[in-house]
């Protein structure tokens, strides 16, 4: 299952340390190569030397060997590893990741991962519900790392709550589950469209909205972790896609956003549209600003700009999953169910401007999901990372059926 993954395991300084013994153990089993880095106070919990016999492998404590005076690239240890796991990852080291204090070799490998970071905390139940650790963690989750839980039980202090590192096995089950899902859209060409469009009036002026493309970059990341192939084409936005393996094709206009998206489709599995396209746009475009006249009024005259994705859905072949968004602010099933017919889409994901945690500026959404057959898939409110995976999860039935992956 793990064959041939490159791992980087991490260790710091708590007494969970010892199972960090058996996690390697486990990996070795299942396959995996695992260069293991220790804080210095890792050292003292468990000798250096288990971990190094185990992997085969000499174990990174420091920048440089105290002996020959060799130095240890972090960046190759980002290049060579598909994934960095930090088990136990104790509250200091996961205070240091979260504001980017790199004193020892662990962190300032972290801070040069190019791989996926997932972390196993581990420490007593008032250090895990500090503020200051739940806030810590908050940041490492909006940063992408992969938390997994720890356990309420018994703790080392003789107290008992939640705090204790996540077994070994689980930790490893959860190693497993991150490969395959990396694994399930392999093959498959995705298109997304994220972003506002800009509609231009004169050399400095324009029509737009407050689209952040967060969630449609979102998606795009998803897409690329499960292993698609994903062009993104977006419109004027201050994000940017988590991996330059992503085709980013950058657009101004519904009209260019459109020209983009027809070339693309073709080739896609999969076209997911979460652009918020400006329905239309100035008839003209003033080649010199236009200036403050004495008339009270200006008259701008307002054509229709296509709809990409009603557009595309006509175009669509039988192998080719379509999913578009809908921002209601009244009528919310029902209109969300009109857009899912009239642009032939296969799902529909509606976010409420009702809802306060849904909307353009928010880091936040909350959505309902419909497919052709009326199934409804409601979501809590979840950051926009999280919705993008639920969303994912529950489009990939789609491309299940229609042959383009394997279950
Ligand atoms: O009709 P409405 O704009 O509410 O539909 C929203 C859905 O249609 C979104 O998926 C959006 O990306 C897509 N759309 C589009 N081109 C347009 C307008 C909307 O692709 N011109």
């Amino acid at each position: 299952m793990l064959n041939g993954k490159h791992i980087v395991l991490g260790i710091t300084g708590g007494i969970a340390a010892y199972k960090s013994v058996v996690l390697l153990r486990l990996l070795v089993k299942n396959g995996a190569e695992v260069q293991v880095v220790m804080t210095p106070n890792a050292c003292e919990f468990v000798r250096p030397l288990t971990f190094s016999t185990l992997s085969g492998k000499p174990v990174i404590t420091q920048f440089f060997s105290a002996n020959s005076g060799e130095w240890h690239s972090h960046v190759d240890l980002g290049i060579w590893a598909d994934l960095f796991v930090i088990a136990p990852a104790t509250a200091s080291t996961i205070g240091k990741m979260a504001n980017g204090i790199a004193d020892n070799m662990l962190v300032t490998t972290y801070l040069s991962a190019k791989e996926d970071v997932m972390i196993a905390p581990a420490m007593d139940l008032d250090m895990w519900r500090h503020p200051s650790t739940q806030r810590n963690i908050d940041c490492l989750k909006k940063d992408g790392v992969i938390v997994i839980q720890p356990d309420a039980g018994e703790l080392a202090s003789g107290l008992s709550g939640k705090g204790r590192m996540a077994e070994p096995e689980i930790i490893l089950r959860e190693i497993k589950e991150y490969f395959r899902r990396k694994e399930t859209l392999k093959g498959i060409k995705a298109l997304v469209t994220a972003g506002p469009t800009y509609e231009k009036l004169d050399p400095v002026r324009f029509i737009g909205n407050y689209s952040s493309g967060k969630m449609g970059f979102e998606i795009a990341d998803e897409l690329h972790r499960r292993g698609a192939e994903v062009t993104l084409i977006s419109g004027p936005v201050s994000v940017k896609p988590y991996s330059d393996e992503i085709n980013l094709i950058g657009v101004e206009s519904a009209r260019e956003m459109y020209r983009e998206a027809l070339k693309c489709f073709p080739d896609a599995d999969l076209a997911v549209f979460a652009a918020a396209v400006a329905d239309y746009a100035p008839e003209k475009i003033s080649e010199l600003k236009i200036k403050r006249e004495n008339e009270e009024e200006l008259e701008i005259k307002l054509v229709r700009n296509p709809d990409i994705a009603a557009e595309l859905g006509k175009r669509k072949t039988s192998r080719q999953i379509t999913v578009g968004f809908a921002l209601e602010t009244h009528n919310e099933k029902e209109n969300a169910l009109k857009k899912l017919k009239s642009k032939n889409l296969d799902w529909i994901v509606l976010n409420s401007l009702q809802d306060p945690e849904a909307g353009f500026m928010k880091e936040t959404n909350k959505v309902t999901i419909w497919n052709k057959e009326n199934s409804k898939f409601p979501f809590e409110a979840k950051s926009k990372r999280e919705v993008a995976s639920d969303i994912i999860d529950v489009i990939s039935q789609s491309l299940e059926k229609s042959g383009s992956i394997v279950g």
